[in-house]
């Protein structure tokens, strides 16, 4: 056989660094397609691979990879809040959060928890709207979900001065606003969003609205002022309603790929020692345009 053109193959020493992405479903998980890019761009002796676990299985096989010598794991869906149990360290940020996504094995055995999801909202809108200062003034969030959590954590982090909180169902807004208990965080009816737009300087959606399949987010942004920076959660599409609406009017907008692309850089860094570069060539290739 000539493998001599083939690009498909890899070869593993006996060194090789092991990691991959643990879900239930997992298949349509693009962290494979994401750290294989890294891996080969950076020439790692190394691979990343999907990892199918049903719930019931997954303390069991969260263990018995870091005895085979696997370096770590992301955890996603359904897995983030039993990942929580089965570490034995969590980070700070993990902690504040409550659910882990990026796993590391420890050389003692350890098993570490931690979450990049934040991490990767922030860096995202850092690298897309470089001019974005996080105290300048209140942010407008919607949503209540787990993404939500990380979202809002992450922008305390970052002194914020205001969090205007916003869903559908107030009660999920009250609790997560209760578990957080930071005074800055505040919650507002979803009917209300009209009067708390003018002196907002971020707003973030983090629904699943005006994702393929899904309704679209319905608001009228014409009280926000131009200055005021828009950024969607939502990657499919890239442009959703709400941005394309932002645009429109002028205000800088930042889709939410980069959040997905950025929140696997510690993860890498920690499994394979190179903290890795988001390019706009890892966005053509991660979405399967080139
Ligand atoms: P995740 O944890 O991944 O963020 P989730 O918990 O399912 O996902 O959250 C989805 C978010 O989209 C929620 O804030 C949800 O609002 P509810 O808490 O009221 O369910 C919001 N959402 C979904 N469909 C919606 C709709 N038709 N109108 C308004 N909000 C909607």
């Amino acid at each position: 056989m000539d493998f001599s053109n083939s690009d498909r193959l890899q070869t593993l020493s006996g060194t090789s660094r092991l990691a991959g992405v643990m879900g239930w479903p997992v298949a349509h998980s693009k962290s494979p397609r994401l750290q294989g890019y890294w891996l080969a761009k950076y020439g790692i002796d190394g691979t990343y691979m999907p990892l199918p676990v049903a719930p019931e299985n997954f303390a069991s096989a969260v263990k018995s990879l870091r005895d085979l010598g696997f370096a770590g794991v992301n955890v996603t869906i359904p897995h983030k809040q039993a990942v929580f149990d089965v570490c034995d360290e969590l980070s700070d940020r993990a902690q504040r959060i409550g659910a882990v996504n990026t796993v590391t094995f420890a050389d003692d055995g350890k098993i570490l928890g931690d979450n990049t999801d934040g991490f990767g909202f922030i860096e995202n809108l850092r690298q897309n709207a470089p001019d974005i200062d996080f105290a300048r003034g209140p942010a407008i969030v919607l949503g209540a979900g787990g993404a939500c959590r990380a979202i809002i954590v992450s922008l305390l982090d970052e002194n914020c001065p205001e969090i205007r909180l916003l869903n559908r169902t107030k009660a999920r807004a009250d609790a997560l606003a209760d578990e957080i208990n930071d005074p800055r965080i505040t919650v507002v009816e979803w009917d209300r969003i009209d009067h708390c737009l003018e002196d907002a300087a971020l707003l973030v959606n983090t629904t699943s609205l005006g994702m393929v399949g899904q309704p679209p987010l319905e608001i009228d942004l014409a009280g926000l002022a131009k200055q005021a920076i828009v950024t969607d959660i939502v990657y499919a599409p890239l442009k959703t309603g709400l941005l394309a609406q932002a645009e429109g009017r002028g205000n800088p907008v930042v889709d939410g790929l980069g959040m997905l692309l950025h929140q696997a850089r510690p993860g890498f860094h920690c499994w394979f020692g190179i903290d890795p570069v988001v390019t706009p060539e890892l966005r053509d290739f991660v979405l399967g345009t080139s």
